[in-house]
């Protein structure tokens, strides 16, 4: 990966971080998006202090908020002289229904809004750099979701595990639908399960319990683990023109039926981009 630069959100904690510092120990240029500042320079110093690395660079945005998201975006164009690998990881659960500044249910917002708006912005910046690479952490738990184009924001019925399913449906969905508008590119798009690791997110997952030392204990795989597919997509040569893949266990799979379904992927894109302001 030397030479590549590889662009991580969610890189603060869990799943992303370790992902950012495997990416630095491959040899890439890391740049972490994280919300706080804080959190953020301290991910900055694990990766120095466990890969060596001092190139890696900090970027604060709130992906709840798509203004956010835009500055974001003019900040990666503008410091960033190229883009090899998107990596969309963060996410979030939350305990009741919350709406953000935009006016959207927050899952929906941060989970799937977010990724689809920054990586239309970042398009360009990204076949400029091809061949390049945009992966996507969504959940097997898509199989669970489904998607009310007459609900989309949850207003009716709003469950925790009901919202964080559609989002990870909807990044599946979308992984699908970019790939299909990338073909010829030299631009990849591909979205994997991670594996059940026990992060804050799993905590949230089964209703933020504070559970997390005793699923440690309970030997669950931590975020090292959790990294390694996620790893695998963004910089494996075997997989250079592999698209609009899912991945598990570190190897291709199936995802589901409706993950799968083109009208759909379709649908969700257009209201995506109706709600976004981007990608149409
Ligand atoms: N853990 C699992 O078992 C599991 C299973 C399937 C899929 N996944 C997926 O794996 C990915 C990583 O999750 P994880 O388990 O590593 O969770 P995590 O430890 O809770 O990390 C989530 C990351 O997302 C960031 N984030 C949350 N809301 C944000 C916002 N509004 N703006 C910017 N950043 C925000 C967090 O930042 P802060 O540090 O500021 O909170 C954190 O860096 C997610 O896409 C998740 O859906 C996880």
């Amino acid at each position: 990966m030397d030479g590549r630069i590889c662009l991580v959100t969610g890189a603060s904690a869990g799943i992303g971080k370790e992902t950012t510092i495997g990416l630095a120990a491959m040899g890439a240029t890391v740049a972490l998006v994280a919300r706080d500042r804080k959190r953020g320079e301290r991910a900055i110093a694990d990766v120095r202090r466990r890969t060596g690395r001092t190139d890696a660079s900090l970027f604060i945005a709130d992906l709840a908020s798509m203004a956010q998201v835009r500055r974001l975006a003019d900040e990666v164009s503008e410091r960033l002289p190229r883009l090899h690998v998107l990596v969309s990881n963060a996410a979030v659960i939350t305990q009741t229904r919350e709406v953000t500044e935009d006016g959207f249910e927050r899952q929906l917002a941060v989970n799937h809004l977010a990724p689809f708006l920054l990586v239309n912005l970042l398009l360009d910046r990204l076949r400029a750099s091809a061949p390049s690479r945009v992966v996507v952490v969504a959940s097997q738990v898509e199989r669970e979701g489904s998607i009310d184009f007459d609900d989309l924001q949850l207003e009716r019925g709003w469950t925790r595990l009901g919202a964080y399913n559609r989002s990870k449906l909807a990044n599946v969905l979308f992984t699908y639908e970019l790939a299909r508008r990338l073909r010829g590119t030299g631009v990849t798009a591909n979205c994997l399960h991670p594996g059940v690791i026990a992060t804050r997110l799993l905590d949230d997952y089964n209703g933020g319990g504070g559970l997390l030392s005793f699923l440690r204990r309970r030997g669950t795989p931590g975020p090292e683990q959790g990294a390694r597919t996620t790893l695998l997509v963004a910089s494996d040569p075997a997989l250079a023109d592999t698209t609009g893949r899912y991945f598990r266990e570190e190897r291709a799979a199936e995802s589901s039926p409706q993950s799968r379904d083109p009208e759909l992927a379709g649908r969700l894109w257009r209201e995506s981009a109706r709600l976004t302001g981007a990608g149409a």
